[in-house]
């Protein structure tokens, strides 16, 4: 019956006519531009999709039990999603002229986009949000809680209770954006500046970013700057043998893609220095573990003069810990310090998300990748705190970036960053030297109540055993079995083992049993521990900083925390709709899951049997995505977007490799509106960049595409395709656009940014793209962090799944003797984010996530269209022929207005006088605003949001007309201090009052969130770096 009726409709379907080059006059004054379009004639047509998104259908999904009250558990999480109610939904279709959310859908989305099947996620109404929790507890419960001393980068660590509370779990810290509004970011630019704080005086470079990927992509990063630094004049890269071989794999797949030889050498003997000697005219840098990952402590000063006298970079992959005592890498000429911050407080997670280092001298302060927060001062010369150098981002360098980190692990950074801010230098030291003195305690009941003997003559927190009649499996077990304990295996008769702050004496006392079958009487101690041998130490102060010496209470650090966070705009404040970010609500049950020890406890390389609960989240994970995706296969390791696309263009390459086409498929075609990652994963990949051309309406050019794709057939390798476009449109060229770069031997890579359009109606599987990634950290919920973490598993079709990566320590589920390596340190990313995303789907199940994408739609239509009439909105003119919606974003046109002196960065600024985080600026089209809503904004806020604007709009106006209240625009945003500090007669030359500055809407007297500084002089701090604390003798000239 259903299906008569489907077919019935679909022959009554509208045909799409596209016509290009119609202008059409604008509505506003300032909106005299011209532009071409796309027409959609359309007639009357119900949805091709199985997924129900009718609204009478959305009441029932939104809220089950609104009829009736039954047996069913009533905390249901579709109405705690999705903000507006069916009543508002009705409201805004009116709006928008329509009666039912299906007809407004089959006008917004081309037919032939739509998919015919519906999502089989289970349970298809979704789990409440109290069964969730009991279901997430029940998968948690079935990994093993086993202490680790495992090791391999990863060590265990104390969270201190008042940050796991008041940062980790804390919506203010985990729901901002990255700090690119920093009038409204101040707090975590500070904590972040405290991360770089540490990480330079730790490792005695001047110069150190807010956080990378992990320490595997910190390295890989090292290997591609030392051989960027010479121009790619030399191309052999050296790694010590002693470095973690998770990290040489990241290294290994970076490097084979840019044509880097990776010559792996063992630095700390003669043998391996005089090997290094006979290759150094072509080595670009040279990357050692110190210590190493035996333990093993050695002075490099020579490895670094022999690379620095052939011009390359010496980089030393590190430990923090280690470093509060021992010497720092700077005392070996390092030009480079990179490592992991995990065990300052971060969770082992199953292998992340945690924060990698990495830091540099001022010589390569314009070279190091990734963010940096620098001092700069704001328009009433207060010092003010920003990112620095961003003109070195993607967006700006597209394939010429030498770097590809967009999102990284801001949130992870600045728990680190705060572990140092409360334990101090003293109670770092304090940490460090137990670890010591209870792995020496160790050694020396090995060395003297056993035969076995250890490898590494100097260490610090690890041990790397050879066993003497015993197998590593019998100790392995004995520790597990008898103690609860893994360790390390290095080979058949080798253990190695870690300490950690986690370490007991119970544990130590374990330990003395699995290695001498002996007890230990830990009275005979008498309490004093062993120190390390004074040639090892650093002989220097670390952290002299303030802010490490001031709040070591927990009473201090609270108010510490609370005030930062207090200087910060999040989702907890109000909406964030920046454009090709959707900052979507990050709910709590979901975030919970953080904090669960089943998750949180477990080491990336623990036995598998002991990670039985992660196998089946990731399992049914990747089985979801697939489903949602329309792919077949799903690998969960890349952490973040752009480190997804670096994957998916891998595989791709690889699956040429594998057909004898791998020298000759270079050439990546990319549409000039792509997003800054794509070309940078791109040429990350050793792929020419070749641009296709957007037409004046955005869509791509399909002429120029068919003339390129044909021009390089022989050549082709892919095409990467943002869907919707990075303009926020459903472009109707999309099927063709994947047939013709089909057709010419390439394969398609589909940007998955702007999934959250698409779920339950679409999908790249359907559209007929090879593979995907997708940016948990916007449609699937994930908190953005600040700056991260994200995470983007990539699905493919089946001829890619041979290709998906592998991992040196744990078999991943899809590897295969033809897997790429790993693109990063864990074998799933950040595995613990993964419980997040998965209780998003699993609570919204099949029946609501079509809706989260249908009223994404919706609340941006809505908002288009009540703006249409105050601002020019980029590529939709539902006037005349153009096209008349927008898919999940739309972008407001502020270009004309430049003529009259006003630039999309005064509203951008004005914004945050109404409260609000501006929109995406200035991205994909310059001199514009992309607007997301989300499905998760309810409709008041959506209002005030639009009143915000239109209340701007007019004071745009009054600029135009040179009415003095137009100033309030230039000299916004207006911080407290600005409002209240500002003398009576300076404030009068303003041409407005105080009233109107602060309180421009009657909404923001009972809410706002004040700027805590006035707008940021990005040149002053670009030309005046400087990317650390300000030092004790600088406060106190300050003070002064
Ligand atoms: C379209 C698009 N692609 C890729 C990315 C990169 O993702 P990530 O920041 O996680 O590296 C973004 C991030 O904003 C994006 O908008």
């Amino acid at each position: 019956m259903i299906q008569a009726r489907t077919a019935l409709l679909r022959s009554s379907r509208s045909s799409l006519h596209r016509f290009v080059n119609v202008t059409s006059t604008a509505t506003t004054k300032f909106a005299a531009y011209q532009t071409s379009r796309v027409s959609l004639t359309s007639f009357s047509r119900s949805l091709a999709t199985k997924a129900d998104t009718s609204s009478s259908n959305y009441a029932k999904v939104f809220n089950p039990n609104s009829e009736k009250v039954g047996l069913d558990n009533l905390d249901t999480f579709a109405r705690r999603h999705i903000g507006p109610t069916p009543a508002n939904v009705e409201k805004m279709l009116k709006t928008l002229g329509y009666n039912d959310l299906n007809e407004f859908l089959a006008q917004a989305i081309p037919e032939h986009i739509l998919f015919k099947r519906k999502l089989k996620i289970q349970p298809q109404q979704g789990f409440t949000e109290s069964e969730m929790l009991d279901h997430l507890h029940e998968i948690a419960n079935k990994n093993k809680i086993v202490k680790s001393f495992i090791g391999k980068g990863y060590a265990g660590t104390k969270l201190p209770p008042v940050i796991q509370r008041n940062l980790l779990e804390s919506p203010e810290w985990y729901t901002s954006y990255t700090p690119y509004q920093p009038e409204i970011s101040q707090g975590r630019l500070e904590s972040l500046l405290n991360y770089q704080t540490v990480i330079t005086s730790l490792t005695g470079l001047p110069m150190a970013n807010a956080s990378l990927l992990d320490e595997g992509t910190a390295a890989g990063e090292a290997m591609a700057m030392s051989y960027h630094n010479l121009k790619g004049k030399k191309s052999i890269y050296v790694v010590d043998s002693n470095l973690h071989p998770q990290t040489l794999d990241v290294i290994k797949s970076r490097a084979e893609n840019i044509s880097v030889q990776i010559v792996e050498l063992p630095l700390s003997t003669d043998a391996g220095v005089e090997q290094l000697k006979s290759i150094l005219k072509d080595v670009c840098g040279a990357l050692v573990q110190y210590p190493g990952t035996d333990g093993s402590i050695h002075n490099y000063k020579q490895i670094g003069e022999l690379v620095h006298s052939n011009k390359g970079l010496f980089a030393m992959a590190t430990d923090l810990l280690a470093l509060t005592l021992i010497k720092p890498p700077s005392d070996f000429g390092a030009d480079i310090a990179l490592g992991t911050s995990q065990r300052f407080g971060v969770p082992f997670g199953y292998g992340g998300p945690h924060a990698a280092f990495f830091s540099t001298s001022m010589k390569y302060s314009r070279k190091i990748p990734g963010r940096i927060v620098g001092l700069s001062k704001d328009r009433l010369g207060k010092p003010a705190l920003r990112l620095a150098l961003q003109t070195r981002e993607q967006h700006i360098k597209r394939e010429k970036a030498t770097s590809n980190i967009c999102t990284a692990q801001a949130l992870l950074a600045n728990i680190s960053a705060m572990y140092a801010v409360y334990h101090g230098p003293e109670g770092l030291k304090n940490i460090a030297k137990r670890v010591y003195g209870f792995t020496t305690l160790l050694a020396n009941q090995i060395q003297s109540n056993s035969t076995h003997q250890i490898l590494n003559d100097k260490w610090f927190d690890t041990l790397t055993i050879q066993l003497n009649q015993v197998s590593a499996d019998e100790v392995l077990l004995k520790a597990l079995n008898k103690h609860n304990i893994n360790l390390f295996k290095v080979n058949e008769s080798t253990v190695s083992v870690t300490l950690d702050e986690t370490v007991e004496t119970k544990d130590l006392i374990a330990l003395i049993d699995t290695f001498t079958g002996k007890s230990f009487d830990i009275a005979s101690i008498n309490d004093t521990l062993p120190s390390l041998p004074t040639e090892l130490l650093r002989t220097d102060q670390i952290l002299t900083n303030e802010v490490f010496n001031t709040h070591h209470s927990e009473t201090a650090l609270l108010r510490y925390l609370h005030l930062l966070q207090s200087k910060d705009l999040s989702l907890a404040n109000s909406m964030i709709p920046l454009g090709s970010c959707t900052m979507k609500l990050n709910a709590t049950v979901e975030m919970q899951t953080l904090s669960i020890p089943g998750f949180n406890s477990i080491h990336p390389f623990a036995p598998i049997d002991q990670a039985q609960g992660y196998k089946q989240l990731v399992d049914e994970f990747e089985k979801d995505l697939n489903d949602i995706t329309g792919f077949d296969a799903t690998t969960s390791m890349p952490n973040s977007g752009a480190q997804g696309e670096y994957t998916g263009l891998s595989l791709i390459r690889q699956y040429h490799k594998s057909r004898g086409d791998y020298e000759k498929r270079n050439i990546c075609l990319i549409p000039v509106s792509a997003h800054g990652t794509n070309p940078a994963s791109a040429a990350m990949c050793g792929l020419k960049v070749v641009p296709v051309k957007c037409l004046s309406d955005g869509s791509i050019d399909l002429v120029d595409l068919q003339e390129k794709a044909e021009q390089y057939a022989e050549n082709l390798c892919s095409i990467m395709i943002t869907y919707p476009s990075t303009y926020g449109l459903f472009e109707p060229g999309v099927k063709k656009a994947i047939e013709l770069v089909h057709k010419n031997g390439g394969l398609v890579y589909l940007d998955g940014a702007n999934m959250n359009a698409q779920v339950g109606l679409t999908s790249p599987g359907d559209l007929g793209a090879d593979v995907c990634h997708l940016n948990i950290h916007k449609t699937f919920a994930l908190s953005h962090g600040g700056g991260g973490p994200g995470q983007a598993p990539v699905c493919v079709k089946e001829h890619l799944k041979p290709f998906l990566p592998s991992h040196h320590f744990v078999q991943t589920p899809h590897s295969t003797n033809e897997s790429i390596k790993s693109v990063n340190s864990a074998p799933y990313g950040s595995a613990s984010v993964i419980p997040v995303s998965y209780s998003y789907i699993k609570m919204l199940g099949a029946d609501a996530l079509p809706y989260v994408s249908s009223i994404a739609i919706l609340n941006a239509n809505y908002m288009l269209t009540r703006l249409k009439e105050y601002y020019p909105i980029l590529f939709i003119d539902s006037n005349s022929e153009g096209l008349k919606h927008c898919a999940h974003e739309f972008i407001l046109d502020l270009r004309d207005f430049k003529a009259i002196g006003i630039e999309a960065i005064d509203v951008a600024k004005r914004l945050q006088d109404y409260g609000f985080h501006a929109p995406t600026m200035s991205f994909p089209v310059a001199g514009t605003l992309m607007i997301e809503p989300t499905e998760s904004e309810n409709l008041e806020e959506l209002d005030r949001f639009v009143d915000s604007l239109i209340a701007i709009r007019q004071e745009i106006e009054a600029f135009g007309k040179g009415d003095s209240l137009g100033n309030v625009l230039k000299n916004a945003p207006h911080s407290l201090e600005d409002i209240i500090s500002t003398s009576q007669s300076d404030w009068e030359t303003r041409g407005y009052t105080r009233e109107q500055a602060a309180y421009p809407l009657p909404f923001l007297k009972t809410s706002k969130c004040w700027p805590t500084v006035s707008r940021l002089d990005d040149t002053y701090g670009d030309m005046n770096l400087i990317c650390t604390c300000p030092s004790v003798e600088e406060v106190a000239a300050d003070q002064n």
